[in-house]
C-alpha cells in the first residue's frame, strides 16, 4: 500500500515508518514539519530506500496536503503528526489547538476529497482523563482535562464524525504512554535518563505516586498497523502495555540501572491539573490479534541503554532550544526543593 505517515521524523512516527518500510509491501511518504522534536536522523537508516519519501510540511497546509495525496497517489494516511507533551500545552495551548485539531481536520477533508481509502488517527488514552480505579474501555466517555488531551479529543470526534457523516474509513488508537529510542528527551523517561546519566536532579512532580501504563514503543507501532490494516473503520481500540507504574517507581529503576544514588529524586511543585492515573483495557485489539511482547523491565533497560549508546543523538538536543524550555519549566521549581 502507498501510505503517508505524517509526522514521520518524530517519535512513533519514525519507529513507525521503520517497521512499516521493513516488510517490504509498503511504499511510504513521510509528511513533517521538523517542528522542535522533528530529526530527519531518527530515519537515516531507510532513508535512502526507493519505497521511502520525505516532503518537509505542515499538516495544516491544505494545498500542500492535497498536492502530497495526489503526487504519491496515497492510499492510506496514519497520522502521526502532533503537539504532544502535556507540560507545553500549559505554557503554548494554542499551538496544541492548531496542530492536533486544525490539522487533523485540514488532512481528513483533503483525504476524503482524495479518495483515500482508510485513515488512521493516532491518539492517546489520556482523552478519557484521569481514572482513580478501573480500565478505561473504548465505550467510555472522553474527558480530557489538559489543553493537549483536550485537543487530542477534539481530533478524535472529528476524525469519528468523517465515519458517521462520509463513511471515511477512520480508525483511532489510543495509546498508553509510550516510551523507547529517539523519544525527545522533555518526556518523563528519557528525561530522567539523560539527567541521570549527567548527574542532574530528576524533578518528580507532586509526591511522585502518580500511575501510568507503560508500552514498549515497538509494541505501539505493531499495535497501529494491526488497526490500521484489519481495524473495523469507525472503531476505537485502545494500546495499552499493562504496565501500570508508579513514577517514582520508575525513577528508582533508572537509578538503580544507571548505578546512581537516590539523592538525585527532587520532588518538585506539582504539574497543574495533573491527572492522577491512567489506564486502558486492551481487550479490543488483543481480539483482533495484537499483544504486548516487551516487558517493562526489558524495554526500559533496552532504552537506558540506547540512551547511553547515543549521547550524539540526545546531546545536542539538551543543549539547545530545549535549555530555555527547561529553564523555564523546571528553574525556579528545582531552586525551591533546594
Ligand atoms: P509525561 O512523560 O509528560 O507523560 P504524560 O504526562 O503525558 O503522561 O509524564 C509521565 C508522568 O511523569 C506524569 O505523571 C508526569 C510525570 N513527570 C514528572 O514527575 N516529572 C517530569 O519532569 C515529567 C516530564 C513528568
Amino acid at each position: 500500500m502507498r501510505i503517508l505517515v505524517t509526522g514521520g521524523a518524530g517519535f512513533i512516527g519514525s519507529h513507525l515508518i521503520r517497521r512499516l518500510l521493513a516488510s517490504a509491501q509498503h511504499q511510504v511518504v513521510n509528511l513533517d514539519a521538523l517542528c522542535y522534536s522533528g530529526n530527519l536522523t531518527n530515519l537515516d537508516t531507510i532513508s535512502r530506500e526507493p519505497g521511502y519519501a520525505f516532503v518537509h510540511g505542515d499538516i495544516c497546509d491544505g494545498s500542500l496536503v492535497s498536492s502530497v495525496l495526489r503526487t504519491y497517489r496515497v492510499e492510506g494516511i496514519i497520522n502521526c503528526a502532533a503537539e504532544t507533551h502535556v507540560d507545553r500545552s500549559i505554557l503554548d495551548p494554542g499551538s496544541f489547538a492548531r496542530t492536533d485539531v486544525v490539522g487533523t481536520g485540514v488532512l481528513l477533508e483533503e483525504s476524503r476529497h482524495a479518495g483515500v481509502k482508510r485513515f488512521l488517527q493516532v491518539s492517546t488514552d489520556e482523552v478519557y482523563g484521569t481514572v482513580e480505579s478501573g480500565l478505561s474501555t473504548e465505550e467510555d466517555r472522553v474527558e480530557p482535562r489538559s489543553p493537549y488531551s483536550a485537543s487530542k479529543a477534539g481530533a478524535d470526534l472529528l476524525v469519528l464524525s468523517y465515519w458517521t457523516t462520509y463513511q471515511f474509513p477512520v480508525v483511532v488508537t489510543r495509546g498508553s504512554n509510550t516510551y523507547g529510542s529517539h523519544q525527545y528527551p522533555e518526556k518523563f523517561i528519557p528525561l530522567f535518563v539523560t539527567n541521570a546519566i549527567d548527574d542532574q536532579l530528576l524533578p518528580l512532580y507532586g509526591d511522585g505516586r502518580y500511575r501510568r501504563d507503560w508500552l514498549a514503543v515497538e509494541d505501539h507501532c505493531a499495535g497501529i498497523e494491526l488497526a490500521f490494516f484489519h481495524g473495523k473503520p469507525g472503531a476505537v481500540y485502545n494500546i495499552g502495555g499493562g504496565n501500570e507504574r508508579e513514577n517514582i517507581a520508575v525513577a528508582e529503576e533508572i537509578l538503580s540501572y544507571l548505578g546512581k544514588p537516590k539523592s538525585l529524586l527532587r520532588f518538585v511543585v506539582d504539574r497543574p491539573g495533573h491527572d492522577r492515573r491512567y489506564a486502558v483495557d486492551n481487550g479490543k485489539l488483543r481480539r483482533l490479534g495484537w499483544r504486548p511482547v516487551v516487558s517493562f523491565e526489558e524495554g526500559l533497560r533496552a532504552t537506558i541503554q540506547w540512551y547511553r549508546e547515543h549521547e550524539s543523538w540526545w546531546r545536542p538536543i539538551k543543549s539547545g532550544e530545549f535549555r530555555k524550555y527547561y529553564e523555564q519549566m523546571y528553574g525556579k521549581r528545582l531552586q525551591q526543593a533546594g
